[in-house]
């Protein structure tokens, strides 16, 4: 060790970090990774802070840890900057242990921060034989169908229950239980429901891996006897995707405080039981008969003798692998109807005011027998009739049929739905707004961001997206939550990707789901439109396909993250080598999507695929390149950006006319603009062809389905025509996300039409969202810099567009909190920007057209008469061009004015 133990003089203005994470979760159980990694934040009364090294203690007890004795790692004083995604590089951890960990740093000037407050990780079951139970399955008392638009009718087994009885002797320190039940499980221990997840696990592919939770059950286990209770749906894990039927495995380990432990794994020891669950369909929805309820059934005071025995099952075949870093579904939000109305006798509907995922919560009473029936939907009909056309072949019915007691309750657990309006029929009496609340239910990954502007509008298109990225967010990126798909289709989650990040923290949701990417490559390198591939749609659109490029990608410079670059990196290389074996003259031309649902059409009409098609084969290889070389593999780099040139180079020579891309439409433009393939001496040319199909032909609104639509605010912007991205963004006439919100949209659409019928028509899709990116982006000028990923380096530039009068927003990265709010006045603008500790930005001022500038920073000026001004803390150079003053800037809280003139 290089450090002295205790030195105090040093701990004056230097405070202890905070927020330590252990991949990416704060004191995660469960932990599978091998070598996890430590993340945290630092605070700093001062500007301009950095981190000059750290020092990370991990040990296998508190008390060793209170003694500063890393027995299982001691970094020592390491020089860096990093305080994100440091790697574990102790001895080797070991299954269902605890560690404790703590860390301090030292700041550039060798200040030393005092140790951390303790954090813990702890591990899950790491080998295969950490699993001492087997797989079961009871026994289904019936069965419903379900159907889908590519495998047709499938069987679906009731919901049933098992349980399993148990005693202890000793007192409890501990107890944990690792458990998984396909497709869904709901855990009880002695009548309670344990945790707050649902529809937990995700969805894999259970033939190649199987998530499993980890939950803290010491305060549910007793002295004495004990009941383990599953209750099993069918979820994912059905007959038509190669699987079913419903099966669990659980092993609850209980540590005494004499040290020894016991555990109660899954066997035939086990009991089943038909329960009140019978058909039970994501699709479909639930039909529970409270009638067959078994009173008691969790807990140790039931009678199972005509219980039938459990069975041990057949194993999915996947790996157990833990959701530890990956975001549970849960209810995050309750909220209440705004009116019921009866378009027919007997008919009650409830509108939520909000089209959202989940289900709702009836609470009734009413004579036995009585049948109630909830039918979900997005729209209704002219007469106020719900309208389910949308949900295609969804049923969206759930069905509770009343026990007859004083005061019931109910709410599905093995499906969800997609819906703004909820029909009620069948109920006993006339029901009222208190009898249902809306559950709101989705993966609860961390909220991240925050936007508002001056502009309402903008505002409530942001409202718009968080609620359809939220909808759409269900263990995997789904498409829409309403109808018979809700898939992982790759090419709407990697269109918006980048607007997912700014708005919540999706590192450990993405890393799962590129784990799906990989389990779903074929041998050939190509991956499907879908993951899990539960259709099995090979290969790819190349724009669907790109999701295996893209968010990697994007998850090293949003979180710095270098492990998934490593891990994705062959990955990544095989698809391109597969696109490049489909190429022809470095030309890819198959396309089966392409600029999918421009205005008026579903497939693309302006746009030819073979351009997308060949537009994302330069883009990947390109990518590729990158990639390899921060991994060092500059053979690799070399040979694929030579590939990339070559690529662009055929691009080139096969789209490009005189002054504009392949037909000129929006979308061939927009992108070899968006990644500067475009020859200089042309660029000029395109970018006009393009502005006016914008402005001439199409009147200031974008021809563009959900490619071009991805790309084109951020083209304009990068050249020069931030106004009119602002126009297209803020158009209300149709098409545009101001027309959507005009027609009461209250999520995003499938199309840029408002379409009631039974085709492609989703009221909640979020493919149209990545305009949310550019929000923050542009008007909020919060931008990472590729010089350091994980926003080690900021870009700070808002561009002061329009009638927009101020803009303020953050987000929580990895190394805290960053926000950027500006406002104008007639001839100045004030800039507030916050930079955690340990990063560095550049701070773009815009002139505004003022001509002469002064800024002024914190009252005292830091630019005038074009030049910088030394001596405010934390700033340490400028240069301008002709439209902003560029600052450099460390971390801190900074207040900056723009003025006309001399001060
Ligand atoms: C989905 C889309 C998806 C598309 C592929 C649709 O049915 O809802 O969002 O990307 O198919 O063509």
């Amino acid at each position: 060790m290089i450090f002295q133990k205790g030195k105090k003089d040093n701990y004056d203005s230097v405070k202890s970090p905070t927020s330590l994470f252990c991949e990416y979760v704060s004191n995660p159980l469960g932990v599978d990774v091998i070598r996890p990694r430590f993340s945290w934040e630092l605070e700093h009364s001062e500007r301009g802070q950095l981190q000059s090294a750290y020092q990370v203690l991990v040990a296998s007890s508190q008390k060793n840890l209170d003694a500063e004795n890393g027995d299982k790692w001691d970094s020592g004083k390491v020089a860096s900057e990093e305080s994100i995604n440091v790697i574990y590089a102790g001895s080797a951890l070991k299954s269902e242990k605890t560690y404790y960990w703590k860390i301090r740093i030292w700041e550039k000037d060798e200040k030393m921060s005092p140790w951390s407050k303790v954090a813990t990780f702890e591990m899950g079951l790491l080998n295969p034989d950490d699993w001492r139970g087997r797989w079961i399955e009871g026994k289904s008392h019936g069965e419903s169908t379900s159907s889908d638009p590519v495998h047709g009718t499938t069987k679906m087994p009731y919901g049933y229950l098992l349980r399993k009885e148990f005693s202890i002797e000793k007192d409890i320190a501990q107890a944990r239980v690792y458990v998984s039940g396909l497709g869904y499980y709901e855990m009880r221990i002695n009548g309670n429901k344990i945790g707050d997840f649902v529809l937990d696990p995700g969805w894999t592919d259970y033939k190649k891996r199987v998530l499993y939770s980890t939950y803290d059950v010491s305060k549910y286990v007793k002295k004495g006897k004990n009941v383990v209770g599953i209750i099993l749906g069918n979820g994912r894990h059905i007959e038509a995707y190669g699987y079913g039927p419903p099966k669990t495995i659980l092993q609850l380990n209980i540590e005494f405080t004499d040290g020894v432990s016991k555990n109660i794994v899954t066997d035939e020891s086990w009991k089943s039981a038909s329960g009140p669950i019978l058909s039970n369909d994501i699709y479909n929805g639930e039909t529970y008969d409270a009638r067959l309820e078994r009173p008691g059934w969790d807990t140790p005071l039931y009678d199972d003798s005509d219980w039938d025995g459990a069975k041990i099952a057949d194993e999915p075949g996947g790996k157990l692998v833990s959701q530890a870093s990956f975001p549970p579904i849960k209810v995050t939000k309750i909220i209440q109807p705004i009116e019921i109305t009866s378009p027919n006798p007997d008919v009650y509907v409830y509108d939520f005011g909000q089209n959202f995922t989940g289900w709702v919560r009836l609470c009734l009473s009413g004579p036995r027998d009585t049948t109630v029936k909830l039918r979900y939907a997005e729209l209704l009909h002219e007469d106020g009739m719900i309208n389910v056309v949308p949900n295609r072949g969804a049923k969206a019915t759930d069905t509770y049929i009343l026990k007859g007691e004083e005061e019931e309750v109910y709410e599905p657990r093995f499906t969800y739905h997609g819906f703004r309006y909820v029909e009620v029929t069948g109920f006993p009496g006339t029901p009222t707004l208190e009898n249902i609340e809306g559950r709101v239910v989705h993966s609860a990954v961390e909220p991240t961001g925050g936007f508002i502007c001056s502009n309402s509008l903008i505002n409530s298109i942001h409202k718009n997206v968080l609620w359809g990225q939220l909808s759409n967010l269900m263990s995997v990126p789904t498409d829409c939550p309403q109808r018979n798909e809700r898939m992982g289709w790759m090419g709407d989650a990697q269109l918006v990707t980048e607007e997912a990040i700014y708005n919540f923290q999706m590192a450990g949701f993405y890393t799962k789901w590129l784990e799906d990417i990989g389990d779903s490559q074929a041998e050939d390198g190509s991956v499907p439109d879908v993951v899990p591939p539960y259709w099995s749609h090979y290969p790819a659109d190349p724009v669907w396909g790109t999701a295996c490029v893209v968010i990697p990608w994007y998850l090293y410079q949003y979180y710095g993250d270098k492990r998934v670059l490593e891990k994705c990196y062959s990955g990544i290389k095989r698809w391109v080598e597969f696109l490049a074996g489909k190429a022809t003259d470095y030309i890819l031309s198959y396309s089966k999507y392409g600029d999918w649902c421009p205005p008026a059409h579903i497939k693309p009409v302006d746009t030819p695929g073979e351009l997308t098609s060949a537009w994302y084969y330069y883009h990947d290889t390109l990518i590729l390149s990158k990639i390899a070389h921060i991994l060092g593999k500059s053979a690799e780099a070399k040979r694929y950006s030579q590939l990339s040139s070559k690529i662009k180079e055929a691009f080139n020579k096969k789209f490009l006319k005189d002054d504009h891309y392949a037909t000129g439409s929006q979308t061939s433009n927009v992108l070899p603009l968006f990644l500067d393939m475009v020859p200089e001496d042309k660029k000029e040319a395109v970018l006009k062809n393009l502005i006016d199909d914008i402005v001439v032909t199409h009147g200031a609104h974008l021809n563009t389905g959900i490619v071009g639509t991805r790309y084109i605010l951020d083209v304009l912007t990068k050249y020069g025509q931030a106004d009119l991205a602002y126009k297209l963004a803020t158009q209300t006439t149709y098409p545009g996300w101001g027309y959507m919100l005009r027609e009461g949209a209250t999520t995003l659409w499938e199309r840029w039409e408002y379409l009631a019928d039974g085709g492609m028509n989703s009221h909640n899709h979020i493919m149209f969202g990545s305009i949310d990116a550019w929000f923050y982006k542009v008007l909020a000028g919060i931008n990472i810099d590729p010089a350091g990923p994980g926003f080690g380096r900021i870009i700070i530039k808002p561009y002061v567009v329009g009638n927009l009068n101020y803009v303020s927003a953050s987000i929580r990265t990895m190394r805290g909190m960053i926000s950027s709010s500006w406002k104008k006045s007639d001839h100045s603008l004030a800039l507030n920007i916050s930079l955690p500790v340990n990063t560095q930005a550049k701070v773009s001022v815009p002139k505004m057209k003022l001509g002469n500038v002064t800024i002024k920073e914190s009252g005292k000026a830091v630019w005038e008469n074009s030049s910088y001004i030394e001596g405010i803390a934390g700033i340490t150079g400028a240069s301008e061009d002709e439209e902003y003053v560029t600052f450099e800037v460390g971390s801190g809280l900074y207040s900056f004015e723009l003025l006309k003139g001399k001060s």
